[in-house]
């Protein structure tokens, strides 16, 4: 039994930002025309003419014009050159051309200038089935030292719950895992060992969800709850939802999963030789450490403000967003009255670190962003340092003030209606906006008035 559980979350492995290297270049591009016979026609035929093949066609009525309709084509060009001279074509051929996102070369010179520096992202739910199969290590191989890289049966079962997050699309329900007795056993070992010390170590809002998941989840010491069910418990509190995955994502895709508040969880278990140990994210960490806190409105807010930030990002902002990611959601503790608790998912994962980072031996700093975000940090023993919350909502603030300074020509909101990303590129979307925002000002200035 490990005396330091190693904990590498979600988004570990940073240096490992795999879109750039990717052939060929993943594209999305986006042009209003005006509703008249034959024009989306005419731009399909000349992108085909340039043998670059289409992968997806999604069209809607404008958001900035009457009778227009906005067009999203993604598709898979050799190269970021091959992206500007689309963009180009279509400039003759229709309005408001421009790149949304690429995996292109970040220094090509084009045309569309979005093209040459922003990567793409997911726009819409769907679009994060395409992360399913682009895992790390652990996805389908473990590593020499995992405790069950030996033991043929654990990796079989392993591989046959993988299997759920692999094929799984958006919109569909979690299928349940039928946990064997071993399983229930390595979880009754963990589940009892953690809630001992929750009522001392972890935050309110850690506690106060907890009954709650007990009640309604089946969680309990002999019980693995099913993502499904807590998948829609969550939607109910503050609609995250929860989406399985096979292994780590790179920290770009992890995150731009939360700008959606969704969050990739895994399914499967850590070796029942180790109860008390795992090198890799598994349901233990998931259901105990993250779930709670994503049934927190403020936090899940906090959560997306970081993915939000993290849409079409540079590398070294994902890598900086990814560390804050790491020293928050992962290792974060906050202020509570005169004390301090444990909020990060790794912390209340871990009974070991959990003791350690409330010690009073660790160091411990306030939570400013900028700072963070240089912090270097291990991955398998203890942290070095701890970032201290004052609040969610402070580190929320903290967090936008500190997206403000990334490299990133544009701004994003999310629209929960139709589970997409608006891109506020033009003065037409962000009026819009703007709109919206008094259509609520003038629902506050109503409420307020019948409450006084
Ligand atoms: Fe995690």
């Amino acid at each position: 039994m490990s005396a330091a559980p190693a904990h590498p979350a979600h988004p570990g492995h940073l240096h490992k930002c795999t879109d750039a290297t990717l052939t060929p270049v993943k594209s999305t591009i986006h042009f209003s025309i005006t509703d008249k016979v034959g024009a989306l026609d005419e731009c399909l035929a000349a992108i085909k003419a340039m043998n670059i093949s289409l992968t997806r066609i999604e069209s809607r009525p404008s958001k900035t014009a009457e009778w227009d309709y906005d067009f999203f084509v993604d598709f898979d060009a050799a190269n970021s050159e091959q992206v500007a001279q689309v963009a180009k074509t279509l400039e003759s051929l229709a309005k408001q051309v421009h790149v949304v996102g690429t995996g292109g070369v970040p220094d090509a010179k084009t045309s569309a200038d979005l093209a040459d520096s922003t990567p793409w992202f997911p726009r819409k739910m769907v679009d994060l089935d395409t992360f399913a199969d682009k895992v790390l290590e652990m996805g389908e191989e473990l590593d020499a030292d995992h405790p069950g890289a030996k033991d043929a049966v654990y990796r079989a079962r392993r591989s046959e719950i993988t299997n759920i997050a692999k094929t799984y699309k958006t919109g569909q329900p979690i299928p349940h895992v039928a946990y064997t007795d071993v399983e229930i056993q390595t979880w009754n070992a963990v589940f009892n060992k953690l809630t001992t010390m929750f009522p001392s170590h972890a935050c309110r809002e850690h506690q106060y969800v907890f009954p709650l998941l007990i009640q309604n989840c089946g969680y309990g010491p002999d019980n693995i709850p099913q993502l499904d069910g807590v998948s829609k418990f969550l939607k109910d509190c503050t609609g995250f939802t929860l989406r399985p995955v096979m292994g780590l994502l790179t920290s770009r895709d992890f995150l731009n999963g939360l700008a959606f508040r969704v969050f990739h969880s895994t399914q499967y278990i850590r070796h029942h030789s180790k109860p008390l140990y795992t090198p890799e994210p598994d349901v233990c960490h998931e259901l105990l450490g993250h779930v709670p806190l994503f049934a927190n409105p403020d936090f899940a807010d906090f959560s997306q403000e970081i993915g939000l930030a993290s849409l079409g990002a540079s590398d070294s902002d994902i890598e900086r967003l990814a560390t804050i990611y790491w020293f928050t959601v992962e290792f974060g503790i906050c202020r509570q009255g005169d004390q301090l608790r444990a909020y990060g998912a790794g912390l209340l994962s871990s009974f070991g670190e959990l003791e350690y980072c409330l010690s009073g031996k660790p160091e411990i700093r306030p939570f400013e962003p900028a700072k963070v975000a240089l912090q270097k940090y291990p991955i398998t023993e203890y942290q070095p340092v701890y970032f201290v919350a004052e609040s969610f909502k402070d580190a929320q603030l903290r967090v936008r003030e500190f997206a403000n300074t990334c490299n990133r020509p544009f701004s994003v909101r999310y629209n929960a209606y139709t589970e997409s990303i608006e891109i506020l590129d033009s003065k037409e979307k962000v009026l819009r906006y703007a709109q919206s925002i008094k259509t609520d000002m003038l629902t506050l200035v109503d409420a307020l008035e019948k409450l006084s």
